[in-house]
């Protein structure tokens, strides 16, 4: 008995120690919106979200505001297929008190539902209209996979699953806004009329998220200033994260030769001059 105990404790020891950080939840997000549509498992390690007819759909928020990272997370968006119910996780700078949404910072993962799709966007103190969508490699909806968000002060990179699929430097030099304000994560699943008409005979709709924690420099909304989040002291401002390596360009162009089927840098209406900086 007592060496089952003594065991029990030794690895659940180990185990903390080799996952490296609390993981759970609570220590990083908090409820945003949904009330029974949140739904949150004892231990904090995996959340649902529902999203139906008569609802608004649900979301959490992390507790504290960053001024650089490399966020990540785990999901599943729903197995019921539709257009219109989109399921995100994102970076904004917009306070989530419901305040009109004004000029504000955002980096989005956006998953449409239904095809496979994704779509990224950026807003930068402006009114965003900065899609690319893909159609992924695999089906979102399946099997958990990690979508990656770096944030430094060289570069903005949006990964999946390691791979890169798009990236937005700091071209502040060449008077292109770059993101410098204090950014909190967020996740959704609400009706976005941009992505098309509801199915609503396959509801309920229900994303999954697991692997909550990750690594970001703590910046309070407040004072603004995100200065210090610069520090290389933080290992994703070292050197080998300020742009991608000759086989992470490689393997971007790659996927986004096959699967990239958006890009509003290709699109007269909705090009803008960072179009022409960011290879
Ligand atoms: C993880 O964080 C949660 C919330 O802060 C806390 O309740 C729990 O005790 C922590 N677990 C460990 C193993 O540190
Ligand atoms: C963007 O890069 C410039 C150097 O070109 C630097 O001075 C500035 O701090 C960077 N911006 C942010 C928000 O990190
Ligand atoms: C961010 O940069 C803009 C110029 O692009 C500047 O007007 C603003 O004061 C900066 N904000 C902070 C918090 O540094």
């Amino acid at each position: 008995m007592d060496f089952i105990i003594i065991l029990t404790i030794i690895l659940s020891v180990l185990s903390m120690k080799s996952n490296g950080a609390n993981n759970s939840f609570d220590q990083y997000y908090t409820y945003l919106w949904g009330t029974d549509h949140f739904w949150v498992n004892p231990q904090g390690t995996e959340v649902q979200l529902k999203m139906d007819k008569n609802s608004g759909g649900a979301g959490f928020k992390s507790k504290l505001d960053f001024g650089s990272g490399l966020f990540h997370i785990k999901l599943k968006t729903p197995d019921k297929k539709t257009k219109g119910i989109v399921t995100s996780f994102y970076l904004t700078s917009n306070p989530d008190d419901g305040t009109p949404q004004g000029n504000h910072f955002e980096l989005d993962f956006e998953f449409w539902g239904v095809d496979r799709r994704v779509q990224t966007n950026i807003f930068l103190n402006d009114g965003g209209r900065r899609e690319q969508r893909f159609h992924l490699w695999f089906d979102p909806s399946k099997d958990f996979h990690m979508y990656q968000i770096i944030w430094n002060s060289h570069q903005i990179v949006f990964m999946v699953d390691n791979i890169p699929i798009r990236v937005f430097k700091n071209n502040s030099a060449k008077g292109i806004t770059f993101p410098n304000k204090s950014m909190h994560a967020d996740a959704s699943i609400w009706n976005a009329p941009f992505a098309g008409p509801v199915t609503w005979s396959e509801a309920p709709f229900i994303a999954q998220y697991q692997d909550f924690g990750f690594d970001a420099c703590s910046a309070p909304a407040k004072s603004g200033d995100i200065s210090h989040c610069s520090s290389q002291q933080y290992f994703w401002n070292k050197p080998e994260y300020w742009e991608l390596s000759a086989a992470q360009k490689q393997q971007m162009d790659k996927y986004k030769k096959s699967y990239m089927f958006y890009d509003y840098c290709s699109n007269k209406i909705t090009w803008k001059p960072e179009c022409s900086l960011n290879e």
